[in-house]
């Protein structure tokens, strides 16, 4: 790399790298988080506009702040559920792609919106849920997303059966565990791939974060596509600034080209 290298000769170069570390892969593993689904009009949770600028996590994302109130949690979900109406991008593509491809055998992402099984990626881990189902807390009656989400278009959605305001979304809020039976699959797929990308996350929140370095330490290649730098970036042996949406299919371009 000289100094006249412009940002597009580095990301290209990046991509190359990616490139080949894939068509070299036996066993490559992809790990998303809400940066990849910016293009699908799903705001992040950090950097420039991101979610926690505007919503305070303890109250709207954390378990004691929900059951303390959940108006307060439904409020901020509308935000979240007009956006999860969203479609996949070509970063989600890309990456079912590179399933199809037979070449990324597993995603795990954080997060919640179900975009990578909309794109028609198969393997996919949840690691904080997703917004499938909404349980009463108090009598356990279980609620398809769809429904609830038309209810709550008019008002605050409570349970049918008993009258609770604690209807909640079957996701990961904090302070709550991961699913294990998820969470030791990923860690699985991390230790036994050969290949681990990273696309759109900051890699600030454990355990989901501590993934890269399983991966790592299991002598896997990393890779990581993202907007801005992260604490973690020099693990990593390629490392491409920039959009996931534009990165990812060019990745794949490149991937098949090698392939042929
Ligand atoms: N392409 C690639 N990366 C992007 C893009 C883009 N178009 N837009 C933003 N990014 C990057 C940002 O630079 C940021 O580093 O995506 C990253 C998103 O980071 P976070 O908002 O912290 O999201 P994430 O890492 O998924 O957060 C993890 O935190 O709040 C909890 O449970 C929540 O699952 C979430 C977890
Ligand atoms: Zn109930």
């Amino acid at each position: 790399m000289s100094f006249e290298d412009t940002d597009m000769d580095i990301i290209e170069e990046q991509i190359k790298k990616i490139s080949r570390m894939l068509v070299n892969a036996k066993h490559a593993v992809v790990f998303t988080g809400s940066g990849i689904s910016v293009a699908s009009g799903i705001p992040t949770f950090r950097g420039a506009d991101g979610l926690w600028m505007r919503w305070n996590p303890e109250e709207v994302a954390s378990i004691y702040g929900f059951k303390r109130n959940p108006a307060k949690f439904w409020e901020f979900a509308k935000e979240l559920i007009v956006k999860a109406k969203a479609s996949p991008n070509p970063a989600h593509y890309a990456i079912a792609e590179l399933e199809e491809e037979g070449v990324v055998k597993a995603v795990i992402t954080q997060n919640i919106d179900m975009l990578h099984q909309s794109a028609g990626s198969k393997k996919v881990l949840e690691l904080h849920g997703s917004m499938s189902y909404v349980d009463c807390l108090e009598c356990g009656k279980e609620y398809d997303w769809e429904y609830i989400e038309e209810i709550l278009k008019k008002k605050q959605p409570v349970c049918e059966v008993c009258g609770s305001e604690l209807l909640k979304p079957r996701v990961v809020f904090f302070g709550e565990p991961l699913p294990p039976d998820v969470l030791s699959e990923a860690m699985e797929e991390s230790r036994k791939c050969d290949v681990f990308i990273v696309v759109g996350s900051s890699l600030v929140v454990y355990p989901a974060a501590s993934l890269p370095e399983i991966a790592k330490r299991s002598g896997a290649k990393l890779a990581i596509v993202n907007l801005e730098p992260t604490e973690k970036d020099h693990i990593f042996d390629a490392v491409a600034y920039g959009k996931a949406e534009e990165i990812l299919p060019q990745v794949v371009e490149e991937f098949k080209r090698l392939r042929r």
